[in-house]
């Protein structure tokens, strides 16, 4: 990606420097989330869950890619900083698989839980910041940002498809 005339005058407006450090911020995030997914698709008991999270996995990848090309659109370099919120609904998955049997499915209803409270936390970063690339005129970062915010939202819209499938007689009797 090439990068756009980003002058000297616009990497010293304050809102540039802000969403730049709002990049930072959901790169760290999705770096931790590529440590975090291996672990919930170990976890989970029914194979729907166990594919969702692989599946994510990807995407995920992607996402940290998509993310260095907004960096190198900025003219950046594509660094992290620790994201407070994303640890803290990481550690509450952990906890989920903590305190649940192996092999239930009271622990996929857990894992589904957390995993749509990340799926939410990032729906809003993502949507906030393609928002602001598009007020400041960065519009190929737009494009990548709203990328992702599509594919966060399957990701969710999946993982409520997943837990309606335990509607069904079969897996209820598994509670
Ligand atoms: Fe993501």
């Amino acid at each position: 990606m090439k990068t756009q005339n980003i002058s000297q005058e616009m990497k010293e407006s304050p809102l540039h420097q802000f969403f730049v450090e709002e990049i930072k911020d959901i790169y760290w995030a999705e770096k931790h989330l590529l440590k975090a997914l291996p672990k919930m698709a170990e976890a989970a008991t029914s194979t729907e869950l166990r594919k969702a999270f692989e599946d994510h996995l990807d995407i995920t990848q992607m996402h940290v890619e998509r993310l260095e090309k907004v960096f190198e659109s900025l003219d950046e370099k594509p660094e992290t900083k620790t994201c407070e919120a994303l640890k803290g609904l990481v550690k509450e998955a952990e906890e989920i698989i903590d305190d649940t049997e192996d092999g239930t499915m009271v622990r996929d209803c857990g894992l589904i839980l957390a995993a749509q409270k990340v799926e939410h936390y990032e729906i809003a970063t993502y949507g906030t910041l393609r928002t602001l690339a598009a007020i400041m005129g960065h519009k190929d970062v737009q494009e990548l940002l709203q990328a992702t915010l599509d594919e966060e939202h399957d990701a969710d819209k999946g993982l409520t498809e997943v837990a309606m499938s335990f509607v069904n007689e079969e897996a209820k009797a598994e509670f």
